[in-house]
């Protein structure tokens, strides 16, 4: 089915210019960019972000590094979206993420891994709700 899902191109990468090419890694793997704005995040948006994070020993040092530059945040649409999305970023460890994957080509390390992805269809729909309005959503 159709599905969109929440993607972030974090500071490791809109640091070194990444943006294009990443979206470029998307857009051939059949996701279309429906969305997208870069922001500056505040350690209280970051901190709400990832939330369900909050008890694990590095929240603080990933709220830190999701404010040390800009973001940009987008919404990508097309045929199972999440998986699709989650399969060309790659393992969250760069270590172990798959040739050709985005981490694998441009992360830096298992925190500074340039992109996140929604893990589910039901996290997506919150994700999305969290950064965009309706209005700005334009398939
Ligand atoms: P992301 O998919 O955005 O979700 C949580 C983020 O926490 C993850 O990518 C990494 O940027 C960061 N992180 C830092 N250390 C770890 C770790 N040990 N395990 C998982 N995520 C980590």
């Amino acid at each position: 089915a159709t599905e969109r899902t929440l993607s972030i191109i974090k500071p490791d990468a809109t640091r070194r210019n990444l943006t294009g090419k990443i979206n470029a890694v998307f857009e051939d793997a059949g996701l279309r960019i429906v969305a997208q704005k870069r922001m500056q995040l505040t350690e209280a948006v970051a901190g709400a972000f990832y939330a369900v994070h909050k008890d694990r020993p590095f929240f603080g040092d990933l709220v830190s590094f999701m404010v040390s530059g800009p973001v940009v945040v987008q919404v990508l649409e097309g045929e199972n979206a999440v998986l699709k999305h989650r399969d060309v970023m790659g393992a969250t460890d760069p270590k172990k993420a798959a040739p050709g994957t985005v981490r694998a080509q441009f992360a830096e390390s298992i925190e500074a891994n340039s992109v996140h992805g929604s893990d589910s269809p039901e996290n997506a729909a919150n994700e999305i709700a969290f950064f965009f309005s309706q209005i700005e959503i334009l398939p």
